[in-house]
Order: structure tokens, then C-alpha cells, then sequence
């Protein structure tokens, strides 16, 4: 029979995690706090834009006209109890502790507290959340005193990317699993049969290796973007062309290609907290040498967005924001989201408001979010409206929908033809035949 699985957390990870384990065939329940968020589930629309993810959960959630009905949502625990599960994955969310690099443990041993009574004897309890190196561990002797006799626990580390949260988690490129015993090991390559028949990598390791994983495989991502930003920065003082170093660079096998586009940096809800963590962490080990990089990696980060905003000072006659009009293209920390968790580009629309400009911002997806973090920002509900009147526009987020507007169209209602790229995406040879005076961050004028 088909193993029985419960997701608990059902936001960007859980929600997809949960559909995605329905698509594979299993009976799944979803759990969550929050009964506004299960009540969109369990009808089958999801909270967050994230392409392809409503057109899984249609495809199962029970109720829904065609679905297979394998897949339920609910906020209660007792629920949860009597579903019986054979799998439980644990996919809540820690975010960065208030005033603090640390990161915040509560919702994840809320979890734990509620789940450990409920699990039936010999059923598998799985995290996935990103944890601090060590909460394995303990949250395997909490099991130990509360869950029924045979109860593991393993830890399975996520790496998906919000907008590819579909396909990141159907089809892996890897899957890791911390264990401390055999059995756990075969259940989950029971659970992930698919994706290793495919050819997805299954690598098993204890747990405190398979949390570093995590820490260390998003560490690495976000020191490749501010390497490239801190080449950015030298490329303005000594008039070199960061995109074709980059290019040059990259076809270096051993560097590669991908996550080298300099910009206004990283944000969203999972880099900038994670290596934070990742410092608090190794210094509560005693090893916090050993990140002190991850410092300067987040100093070069935040700098971009600084320097944007002088970038549009500069564009603005080198003084006041005040009686200015900018027009802010992209509001979500990347494109096909429509998170704006920590985003630079809202970073730098506030940034340059609070200074005394107007600023108008328009986001193909992101624009619920922005007003709700930055009520007090002009909004448009175009790009063409955000541009009218604009004495320059920012280009913000790599949306597709900004590659694909016509340079001629904007130029006539802008107030200046002044572009400045943040995300060094636009081709930059057709804004200046349509008259624009192009500049992206780490290129040399022209
Ligand atoms: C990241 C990791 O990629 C993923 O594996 C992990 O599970 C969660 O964190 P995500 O937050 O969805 O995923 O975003 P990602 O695609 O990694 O981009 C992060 C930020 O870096 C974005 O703000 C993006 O604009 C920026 N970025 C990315 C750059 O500035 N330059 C690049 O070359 C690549």
C-alpha cells in the first residue's frame, strides 16, 4: 500500500512539498496554522504566485472535479492524529530572530511539540526546514521522550528556488538525507523512488551534515553573487565591463557560468537570513573564524543597493531626491515570484522615497506585497505608467515583461530618457538607439 504522508508547514516549501508528494502517489494531509491559508489550499488556489504550482495542486486536492483526491489540507492536529501517517515532513518556516542573526527555532519546535505525542509507533518524522547545525539532534531526543516507541527522525534538507518550486522538488538534483539509522534511510528512498529512478543523487549522511549542506550550499550561492558584485565595483573604478568578465570567466568548467550576474544583489526570504544564521551559529560553536567571510559577503550585498540609490542621485543632477520623479520597474526580490521578502528593489524604491523623491513603482506580480511592506510608495499599473513623468527609470527585478518593452514607447512619455539597469538584463544597444542614456551597475558608460 501506499505510504501515508503529512506536511506540516504549508507554505512555499510545504505547499509545493505536499503537492509534489501527491503527483507522486502517495495519500497526503497538509497541516497549517494559519485557516486562511488552508482554506485557499484545501480549494485548490495557492497563497504565493509560483508558476505550475495551482495547476498540481488542482490536479489532487480532494474535491476538485477530475482530481485524484489525494491530497487534504487541514489546521487540525487531531486530524492529523487519526490520518495515521506513515511520513511526516516538517516544512514550517524559521525566520531571522528579531534584532538578532540567530535564526527563530519557535515554529519548528511548536511543531515538533504537537507532532511527537501524535505519530503513530514506527512512523518516520522528517525535517526540512533550514535549522542551526545541531537542532537534529535534539529534536531526535524529543521524539525519544514524547513520540511512541520506533519513531525516527531524519533530516532532509530543501533546495528549491522559488518561481522552479515545482520542478526543483519533482526533479531534484539532488536529495540529501541526514539519518541515524538504516530504516530511515529505506523509507525515504521509498518516498523519493521517482526522482532516484530518474537519476537524482542520493546522498546520505548523518545530521549535522546534512544541515550544513543546506547552510553551506546557500553560503556559497550568495558569495558567488557578491563576488561578482565586488568585481562589479572595481570594474566602475578601473572602467572594465563586469558582464563580459563574467562571461569570460564562466566559461572557465571549474567557476561555470551560472549565479555570476552582478546587480543590485541577493534578497528574498532564504539568502540573506541563512548565511546570517549560519554566522550566529558557528559562533555558538566556537568556530565563527571560519564565516567571518560571510561578513564582508553581506556588506558587499547591502552596498549594492546603496550604491543604486547613487546611481539615481547622480541621474537626478547629483543632489536632492526632492521634486523628482522616479520610476522603479520590479518589486520582488527576482522574477516569477511574487515575494518581496527582503527585496533590494523595494529596498531601493524606499530608500529613495524617504529621501524626498516620487517614487512610482510597477511589479508584473509583486505589486499586493510591496503596498503592504511600503503602503506609502506611488504605485502604477503599468510599466508605461510608472515610466510617465519619470525624470529616471530603475530597472529593479529581471521581470521578462521589462525585456520585451519597446524603448521608443517609454521615451515618449518619460520626462527624461534616463535608464539605469540594477539587474544587468536589458540590452542596453537598443535603449540608446531610442535615445536613452543606458547605465548598468559595474559597465562602463558609453
Ligand atoms: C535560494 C536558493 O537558490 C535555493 O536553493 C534555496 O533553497 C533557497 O534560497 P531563492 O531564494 O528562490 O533560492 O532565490 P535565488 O534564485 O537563489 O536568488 C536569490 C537572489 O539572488 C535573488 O534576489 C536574485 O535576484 C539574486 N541573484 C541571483 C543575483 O543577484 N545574481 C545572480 O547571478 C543570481
Amino acid at each position: 500500500m501506499a505510504l501515508k504522508i503529512t506536511v506540516i508547514g504549508t507554505g512555499y516549501l510545504g505547499a509545493t512539498h505536499a503537492a509534489a508528494m501527491a503527483e507522486l502517489g502517495f495519500e497526503v494531509l497538509g497541516l497549517d496554522v494559519v485557516p486562511e491559508k488552508v482554506g485557499m489550499l484545501a480549494a485548490g488556489r495557492v497563497p504565493m504566485y509560483e508558476p505550475g504550482l495551482e495547476e498540481l495542486l488542482t490536479r489532487h486536492v480532494t474535491g476538485i472535479e477530475g482530481s485524484s483526491g489525494r491530497l487534504r489540507f487541514t489546521t487540525s492536529w487531531d486530524e492529523l492524529e487519526e490520518f495515521g501517517g506513515d511520513v511526516h515532513f516538517v516544512c514550517v518556516n524559521t525566520p531571522q530572530k528579531h534584532g538578532e542573526y540567530a535564526c527563530d527555532m519557535s515554529y519548528v519546535d511548536a511543531a515538533f511539540a504537537s507532532l511527537a505525542p501524535r505519530v503513530k509507533g514506527g512512523a518516520l518524522v522528517v525535517g526540512k526546514s533550514t535549522v542551526p547545525v545541531g537542532s537534529a539532534d535534539r529534536l531526535a531526543r524529543l521524539l525519544a521522550e514524547h513520540a511512541p516507541e520506533g519513531v525516527d527522525l531524519a533530516w532532509n534538507p530543501e533546495f528549491l528556488r522559488e518561481g522552479f518550486a515545482v520542478r526543483d522538488t519533482l526533479h531534484p538534483d539532488r536529495i540529501v538525507v541526514g539519518v541515524d539509522c538504516e530504516r530511515a534511510e529505506k523509507v525515504l528512498r521509498e518516498v523519493y523512488a521517482t526522482p532516484i529512478a530518474e537519476g537524482s543523487p542520493f546522498v546520505v549522511t548523518d545530521f549535522p551534515t546534512a544541515e550544513l549542506v543546506k547552510t553551506s550550499a546557500n553560503s556559497f550561492l550568495a558569495t558567488k553573487i557578491s563576488f561578482i558584485n565586488a568585481m562589479a565595483e572595481v570594474c566602475e573604478a578601473a572602467g572594465g565591463d563586469v558582464v563580459k568578465l563574467a562571461e569570460a570567466i564562466g566559461h572557465d568548467e571549474r567557476i561555470g557560468n551560472k549565479f555570476l550576474r552582478a546587480g543590485i544583489g541577493f534578497g528574498g526570504g532564504c539568502l540573506p537570513k541563512d548565511i546570517r544564521a549560519f554566522m550566529a551559529r558557528a559562533g555558538e560553536l566556537g568556530a565563527d573564524q571560519a564565516l567571518t567571510f560571510l561578513r564582508e559577503v553581506d556588506s558587499i550585498n547591502m552596498r549594492r543597493r546603496g550604491h543604486m540609490v547613487e546611481l539615481a542621485r547622480e541621474a537626478v543632477g547629483g543632489g536632492s531626491f526632492l521634486g523628482t520623479r522616479v520610476a522603479v520597474l520590479g518589486a520582488t526580490f527576482k522574477p516569477d515570484s511574487d515575494d518581496v521578502r527582503d527585496s533590494p528593489a523595494l529596498n531601493v524604491a524606499g530608500q529613495i522615497h524617504l529621501q524626498g523623491g516620487q517614487v512610482t513603482v510597477y511589479d508584473p506580480k509583486g505589486m499586493a506585497n510591496a503596498r503592504l511592506v511600503f503602503p506609502t510608495l506611488g504605485y502604477a499599473d503599468t510599466a508605461l505608467e510608472a515610466v510617465r513623468g519619470a525624470d529616471v527609470v530603475l530597472h529593479l527585478t529581471e521581470w521578462r515583461e521589462f525585456r520585451e518593452l519597446d524603448p521608443a514607447v517609454l521615451g515618449e512619455v518619460a520626462s527624461r530618457r534616463i535608464l539605469l539597469d540594477g539587474r544587468n538584463a536589458l540590452d542596453g544597444t537598443k535603449w540608446r538607439e531610442a535615445g536613452w542614456t543606458y547605465r548598468a551597475m559595474g559597465r562602463p558608460r558609453a
